[in-house]
């Protein structure tokens, strides 16, 4: 089973990366045939938003289908993975914008999802979908998330859960004990995923 995880931390120290890191180790525990394929989009040199040029660009090698294209790396990954978990701490009540420009390289007509008379399918083969986050504040209802969610139907039959650490900067909270807590819910979450 091919997972891809969306490394979307910026910081050395994040602690979402620390949960996205926990989950995947207790994952793999109960996924013995997993293989991890990891990009981190904050170092990625290539992910880049669309300008006229790249716009221009990719229309040309969508039209060739040349789905080897440079340009099609992300969209291809995200397609032939089996489960996807996104690691996005939750900035300016969603999520950094490099998380937006590379879900703006995933849709790929034709290729990820294609327009058919009733409307668009998703042609990706990925089942499931994990979003974790951590907040400095309260971070229950999260526009990061919802966004994924949305776009998710449209690539895809994916199951998306959520998991996320809320009020880690809240002065006086005990962050080692909040983290803590969320990675028991991740214990009790992968052994019923
Ligand atoms: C650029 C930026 C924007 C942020 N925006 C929010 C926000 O809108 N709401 C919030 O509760 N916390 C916000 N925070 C705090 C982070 O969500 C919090 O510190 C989180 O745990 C950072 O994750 P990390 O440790 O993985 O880097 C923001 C932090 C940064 C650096």
């Amino acid at each position: 089973m091919k997972l891809l995880f969306v490394n979307a931390c910026a910081r050395k120290q994040s602690r979402t990366l620390q949960l996205g890191r926990y989950f995947l180790e207790k994952y793999h525990q109960c996924h013995n045939d997993l293989e991890i394929e990891e990009i981190k989009i904050c170092e990625e040199e290539n992910l880049l938003p669309l300008n006229g040029q790249r716009l221009a660009l990719r229309e040309e090698a969508i039209a060739k289908k040349d789905w080897h294209h440079a340009m099609m790396k992300y969209a291809r990954q995200w397609k032939e993975a089996d489960c996807i978990v996104i690691a996005a701490p939750y900035w300016d009540w969603s999520f950094p914008a490099i998380l937006k420009v590379y879900m703006e390289n995933i849709f790929i007509s034709d290729f990820t999802f294609a327009y058919e008379k009733d409307g668009s399918v998703g042609l990706c083969q990925g089942k499931k979908l994990i979003y974790i986050a951590t907040a400095g504040g309260d971070a229950k209802s999260n526009m990061g998330f919802d966004y994924i969610q949305r776009v998710a139907k449209e690539l895809g039959e994916y199951e998306c859960h959520y998991i996320h650490a809320s009020n880690l900067d809240v002065i006086g909270n005990d962050v080692t004990e909040i983290l803590q807590n969320v990675k028991k819910e991740i214990d009790g979450f992968v052994k019923n995923c």
